[in-house]
C-alpha cells in the first residue's frame, strides 16, 4: 500500500497562526509529520520551543521536537509581543509539555528525517526561514531530498512590518534569499492572500461551538489574535499560516502564479521585500509558485470543518 500521506516537517515560530496551521494540518490526515522545529521569531526560540511542545500536547501530536537557531543568519533577532503577547502564544491556558525537546539544534533534525525517509520531505516553513537556510548551508547534499518548501512570508505589493517586509522575511532576510535562490520548488503563501484569507468573529464561534477541548483553545487564540488586527481596522483575523498548510490540503480555494521572486537584503527602506519580476526582465525562470487569491468563504469552510475533526481530548 503506497503512503498517500505528505512527509512534512513543521518550521515554525508559535505563534497563534502558526499553532493553528499545526492544528489543522495534524487533523487532516493527509500529512505524515515527522518533525516539528521551533524558530526564533514572534519570541525567543526558548518561547516558540516551549509553545511548540504545548501545541503538540494540546492536539496530541507526538513526533520529535527540537528547538531551531536562536537568532537570524546576520542580525539581532526581532519579536513580535505586540501581536502574539510575551509567551508568543498568549490567550488560552494550554496543557504542559508531555515530552522534552530532542537533543541538538533543528538543523540536525530536519537532517536526520529528511535522510531516513523513503520520500523526499515538504517543509512548511511558518516563521523566519533561518532554520532551513541553516540545513540548506549545512547539508547541500540534501536539498534533492526535499520535495518542497511551503512557506508564508513576503508579499508581492506589500509588507507588514514595513511598508516594504513581511515580518518572517524582515527577520531574517539572507536566510529567505538562501531559500528562494536554492531551487527548490516553493509555494510562497504572502500577505496578498494572506490578509484575504480572513476568518472573521462569527467563524470563531462556529469553532467555538464545536465544543472540544482543542476547539476551545483555538477559538481563544483566534479571539487573541483578532485583538491585534482588530486595531488596525482588520475585519477578522489574517490567517497568515494556515495558508501555507491549506495550500498543500485544499490547494482547489487558492488561485496560484508561478513567478522569479527576489529578496532585497540591503537598502534603508526596503530591505526584507520580496520583489515579483512578473514581466521577465531578470531573464529568470520563475523560482516560486505564488498563491495570488483565495475563495475566503471556501478557506474558512474548511479551516472550520479540518478544527472539527478533534473529536476528545487526544492522549
Ligand atoms: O507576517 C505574518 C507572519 O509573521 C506569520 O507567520 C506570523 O506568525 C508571524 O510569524
Ligand atoms: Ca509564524
Amino acid at each position: 500500500m503506497v503512503n498517500e500521506r505528505i512527509p512534512v516537517i513543521l518550521d515554525g515560530d508559535p505563534g497563534h497562526d502558526d499553532a493553528i496551521a499545526w492544528t489543522i494540518a495534524h487533523a487532516s490526515g493527509k500529512f505524515d509529520i515527522l518533525a516539528v522545529c521551533a524558530a526564533a521569531g514572534n519570541q525567543t526560540v526558548e518561547k516558540t520551543t516551549y509553545n511548540a511542545l504545548r501545541v503538540c500536547a494540546l492536539i496530541g501530536l507526538n513526533v520529535p521536537v527540537a528547538s531551531g537557531c536562536p537568532k537570524p543568519l546576520m542580525t539581532e533577532l526581532k519579536i513580535a509581543p505586540s501581536v502574539h503577547g510575551e509567551s508568543g502564544l498568549d490567550g488560552p491556558p494550554l496543557p504542559e509539555p508531555v515530552f522534552e525537546p530532542v537533543e541538538g539544534r533543528s538543523v540536525e533534525l530536519m537532517a536526520k528525517v529528511i535522510r531516513e525517509c523513503d520520500r523526499p520531505v515538504t517543509i512548511v516553513s511558518t516563521g523566519p526561514m533561518t532554520n532551513t537556510a541553516a540545513l540548506l548551508l549545512a547539508y547541500p547534499e540534501l536539498k534533492s531530498r526535499i520535495a518542497r518548501i511551503s512557506m508564508m512570508g513576503g508579499g508581492l505589493r506589500n509588507g507588514n512590518w514595513t511598508p516594504a517586509a513581511e515580518f518572517n522575511i524582515l527577520v531574517d532576510p539572507e536566510a529567505a534569499k538562501i531559500v528562494f535562490e536554492s531551487g527548490v520548488p516553493i509555494t510562497m503563501a504572502g500577505l496578498d492572500v494572506t490578509e484575504k484569507a480572513l476568518i472573521l468573529p462569527e467563524d470563531f464561534e462556529r469553532i467555538r461551538a464545536q465544543g472540544t477541548p482543542v476547539s476551545k483553545v483555538v477559538a481563544e487564540w483566534l479571539d487573541f489574535f483578532y485583538t491585534y488586527h482588530k486595531s488596525l481596522g482588520y475585519d477578522g483575523a489574517p490567517m497568515h499560516d494556515p495558508c501555507a498548510v491549506m495550500a498543500l490540503i485544499h490547494p482547489e480555494v487558492f488561485t496560484m502564479k508561478d513567478v522569479y521572486v527576489r529578496i532585497e537584503t540591503c537598502g534603508d527602506y526596503c530591505r526584507g521585500a520580496t520583489i515579483p519580476d512578473w514581466n521577465g526582465r531578470w531573464g529568470h525562470t520563475p523560482n516560486v509558485t505564488a498563491l495570488v487569491d483565495v475563495d475566503r468563504r471556501a478557506f474558512c469552510d474548511r479551516l472550520v470543518e479540518l478544527i472539527g475533526r478533534y473529536r476528545e481530548v487526544l492522549a
